[in-house]
């Protein structure tokens, strides 16, 4: 599908991108779709408690995603990213520039949001964990991204991805909510700071999507609720007016508009992609 000819051969780096069915992929799919030059990051190996296998895109299912997009015809590439780590950031913008010749959006939707405790048993090692990729790693990738696109002179996008989490508190989350809420603070700055340059920046906060991160906070909260999985999810599906949760393509959708020329005047927005379930 690809409804904006202006985004074709525009160079497209999307941070988290390397699990099966994750927002990241589908909006690789879409952009790659769409005409854009796609490179696909993940953490690629497990790091410590906190970022084990079970919860990450490892090296083998990334160069996956980038082959299935491939097939289909678009340009994907994969390249291992740990956000947490700034010469690696750095590294990646750089490589980017020099195999396509520039950079046009960033992504930033490496997300950890399955170290959930209620507040007095959750450590300050969970906490700092949930931070730094969620927020640390969006400063680290804008810093690096936008500095190129500013002396690229050719505008851009930035897209991060937020959640309904950054405009609502939800239990047992205070480290996933301070940090989207966190991310909301850094895309408004990046509006004002990069839209003289003609970068806009936007969040999109989607709520629940069965991705591999999100089937896990079903599994945590409706247990946590004492809820059986289908009441859980019949509750939830009864909160939303559209009367289903989000799906991965919702989130790519937004993400192809808001870097098309039809978003060129949308800047520092925080897009709820909700069904209607969060609409501040
Ligand atoms: N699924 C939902 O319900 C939902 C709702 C709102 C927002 N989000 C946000 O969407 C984004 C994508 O989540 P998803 O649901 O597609 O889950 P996902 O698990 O598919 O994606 C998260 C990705 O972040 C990567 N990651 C973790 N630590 C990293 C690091 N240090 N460096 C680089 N990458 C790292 C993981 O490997 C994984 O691929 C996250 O930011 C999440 O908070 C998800």
């Amino acid at each position: 599908m690809a409804n904006f000819p202006e985004l074709k051969g525009k160079v497209a780096l999307i941070t988290g991108a390397g699990r099966r069915k994750g927002l990241g992929e589908a909006m690789a799919i879409r952009l790659a779709a769409e005409g854009c030059k796609v490179i696909i990051t993940d953490i690629a190996h497990a790091k410590g408690d906190e970022i084990p296998a079970s919860a990450i895109g490892l090296q083998s299912e990334m160069d996956a995603v980038a082959a299935d997009i491939r097939a289909t015809g678009g340009e994907c590439f994969a390249l291992a990213l740990d956000v947490l780590e700034e010469a690696q950031v750095k590294a990646i913008v750089d490589a980017t520039i020099k195999r396509f010749g520039g950079l046009d959006i960033l992504v930033n939707n490496a997300g950890i949001g399955y170290l959930m405790k209620p507040i007095t048993e959750l450590s300050i090692t969970e906490w700092d964990a949930v931070l730094g990729v969620n927020l640390r790693g969006a400063f680290l990738c804008t810093k690096y991204a936008a500095d190129h696109m500013i002396k690229q002179g050719r505008g851009g996008r930035i897209v991060n991805i937020a959640s309904q989490a950054a405009k609502s508190g939800f239990p047992f989350a205070a480290a996933y909510c301070a940090s989207k809420h966190g991310l909301v603070g850094l895309t408004r700055v990046s509006a004002i700071e990069f839209g003289k340059h003609g970068i806009t920046a936007n969040a999109i906060c989607p709520n629940h999507v069965t991705t591999g991160l999100g089937a896990w906070q079903n599994e945590y909260f409706s247990e946590a609720l004492g809820l059986t999985m289908e009441q859980y999810m019949n509750a939830m599906k009864s909160r939303i007016p559209v009367g289903r949760p989000g799906l991965p393509n919702d989130t790519a959708a937004a993400c192809a508009w808001l870097c098309s020329d039809q978003a060129t005047y949308v800047n520092g927005e925080s897009m709820n992609v909700s069904g209607g379930e969060e609409y501040h």
